[in-house]
Parts: C-alpha cells; sequence; structure tokens
C-alpha cells in the first residue's frame, strides 16, 4: 500500500547517499573508485590509509540504513519500516546517481538490523569479527555473516525479518560475485592491504 512505498521511497533515497565516494572527495583523495576493489564501501576507503575515513563510511552507509528504519517506523508503521531498509539497501547497491553502480551493501545491512533487530548485529558482528580476525579477509567475513542472519533470525522465529534479510544476504552475495571469485583463486586482499 501506499505507507509501504513511502518507505521504499525514503529509504532509497536515504540508501543512495554514498558516504565513502564523498568523504574520500572532500579529503582530497580522488576517486575512491580508482583504487583497490574499485568499490564505494567501507574496506576499499581503508585501502587509501585513512582508518578515520574508513571508519566514518563503515558509519555513515550503515545509519542511513538505520535512520531510514526508524523514521519510517515513526511516521508509517512497522511494514513501512522493513521497506524502508529494503529500499536503503537497494539505494545503497544502486544509486541512481551513480549510474546505478554502488556499493556492496555489508555497512548498509548491518544499519537496517539495527534498526530493525539490534541484537541481531551482535550475532552479525560476533561472526565478522571472527572470521575477519582468522582469515583477513573483509569479503569472506561479510559474507559468512550475511548468511547466518537470516538463519539466526529464522531459528528464532522471526520469519518476516528472516525472509528480508535472505533477500538482502543473496543480493549481498551477488554483489561479491568478484570477491568470490578472487577468494577461490586465493588472490582477495587482505584487511587494509593497498591495492
Ligand atoms: O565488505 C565489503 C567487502 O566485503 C568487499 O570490499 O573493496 O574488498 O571489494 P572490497
Amino acid at each position: 500500500d501506499g505507507l509501504v512505498l513511502a518507505g521504499l521511497g525514503l529509504g532509497y533515497l536515504l540508501g543512495a547517499i554514498p558516504f565513502g565516494l564523498i568523504l574520500t572527495r572532500l579529503a582530497g583523495l580522488g576517486d575512491v573508485r580508482a583504487i583497490g576493489s574499485g568499490n564505494i564501501g567501507a574496506t576499499n576507503v581503508l585501502r587509501t590509509g585513512r582508518k578515520g575515513l574508513a571508519a566514518a563510511t563503515l558509519l555513515g552507509d550503515a545509519l542511513k540504513g538505520t535512520a531510514a528504519v526508524l523514521v519510517a517506523e515513526r511516521l508509517w508503521g512497522a511494514d513501512a519500516a522493513m521497506a524502508a531498509g529494503l529500499g536503503a539497501f537497494l539505494g545503497h547497491l544502486f544509486p541512481v546517481w551513480l549510474g546505478f553502480r554502488g556499493g556492496k551493501g555489508v555497512a548498509t545491512f548491518i544499519g537496517v538490523l539495527l534498526g530493525l533487530y539490534p541484537l541481531g548485529v551482535v550475532a552479525f558482528a560476533a561472526v565478522w569479527l571472527g572470521l575477519a580476525a582468522l582469515l583477513r579477509y573483509s569479503s569472506a567475513a561479510a559474507l559468512a555473516a550475511s548468511a547466518a542472519t537470516p538463519l539466526l533470525l529464522l531459528v528464532l522465529g522471526h520469519g518476516r525479518l528472516a525472509a528480508l534479510f535472505c533477500g538482502l544476504g543473496l543480493l549481498l552475495w551477488w554483489k561479491h560475485a568478484p570477491n568470490i571469485r578472487r577468494l577461490i583463486d586465493g588472490t582477495e586482499g587482505r584487511i587494509g592491504q593497498k591495492g
């Protein structure tokens, strides 16, 4: 209905703000898409060597998802909040301003999860941090954590949220196809490694 569409639209507009691109430009580093993996996300911003900028990118790309969910929930209710989460994720992956070539969705996945089911972020973070410490691959840690999230939601009996995050997870995996190929080939860049 109309409220769900409003949530989707609000989410998309917020999600389509590319924090990594904006912050690296403001810092005078040029276009982050010209370095490393070419992605606009925090992992690739870290390849500029600027940890603070990478952290700010992670926060911005996450909290835009959280804000979309919370604002839509306040204005239009629970269904609109889920739609806003979906919209924010789609906006980040397919921003109209960048010719629909956006990010891979890890930070925004976390931010939407924070808005809809805050405890889920603890589980996501545990899986991500554990694997990142072990393997030093940001992508592999994110792939595992994004798969674990809908499974956990399903086990806890939150079917609708599980379905939503299964959808977001599938899109995230699809966007990571080049990373998956590099992981299989053994050529994926490690965290913080310049490229
Ligand atoms: O989590 C983002 C990360 O999974 C991949 O980023 O820049 O290595 O492709 P990147």
